[in-house]
């Protein structure tokens, strides 16, 4: 089932991965699996979501899956406890959950494409955070990898919500990485270049 191999053993951690019924966010998930890791998988998409968790199920891994809209704090806490709660603890929070929305700075739909982008993009990544840390705090090694992209480096034109939100994701990283660094909690982020997945299936390869 594993794609590739992890460079450290992560065999009994629990690992929670959001956007976990697509793309990387399912790649991650079964990589984990594969590798011995408790998947807690999480994703808005119930139809996804079912088929990945069956996937790992088939493969002999422990998992559980959690539908869940991130833009809902409340629900992510809810489904955080109850995460911890089944697997006895959470070691490692995968901020991966993404969409991206097109619009020029003067489209008529920019005002929405912003407030969804950075809704999506990057508070629901402070929001998975805060719910995850008391649990983080009792594991032995805590880890926070979040999902940002080579636009959080770079740009592409009417992108500038999408782009704007990724920065974001390496700002919140290092300031977090600092802030709770000193805890032994270690925050990263990964920032991947274009690959085909659900989210750019419609851009044309040229
Ligand atoms: N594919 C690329 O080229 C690329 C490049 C750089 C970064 N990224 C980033 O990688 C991450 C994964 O993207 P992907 O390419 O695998 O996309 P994808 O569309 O295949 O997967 C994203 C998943 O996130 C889920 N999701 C979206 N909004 C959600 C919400 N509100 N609540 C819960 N789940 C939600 C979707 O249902 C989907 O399963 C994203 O953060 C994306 O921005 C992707």
């Amino acid at each position: 089932m594993a794609l590739t191999k992890l460079s450290r053993s992560v065999e009994g951690y629990v690992v929670l991965v959001t956007g976990a019924a697509s793309g990387m966010g399912e790649a991650t998930a079964k990589l984990f699996a594969d590798a011995g890791a408790k998947v807690a998988a999480v994703d808005i998409n119930r139809d996804g979501l079912k088929r990945v968790v069956k996937e790992i199920e088939a493969a002999g891994c422990p998992v559980r899956g959690w539908s869940l809209d991130l833009s809902n704090g409340e629900a992510i806490k809810t489904v955080i406890d109850e995460a911890a709660a089944h697997f006895s603890g959470l070691d490692m929070l995968v901020n991966n959950a993404g969409i991206s929305i097109f619009s020029s700075i003067d489209g008529a739909d920019y005002t929405q494409a912003w407030d969804k982008s950075l809704d999506g993009l990057l508070t629901a990544h402070t929001r998975t955070i805060r719910a995850a840390l008391p649990y983080l705090r009792k594991s032995r090694n805590p880890r926070i990898v979040n999902i940002a992209s080579t636009e959080g480096l770079g740009a592409t034109k009417f992108a500038s919500a999408y782009t704007a939100a990724k920065h974001g994701v390496i700002g919140l990283t290092r300031a977090l990485a600092v802030e709770l660094g000193e805890e032994g909690i270690t925050v990263n982020c990964v920032c991947p270049g274009p690959i085909r997945t659900g989210m750019t299936e419609a851009i044309p390869e040229e």
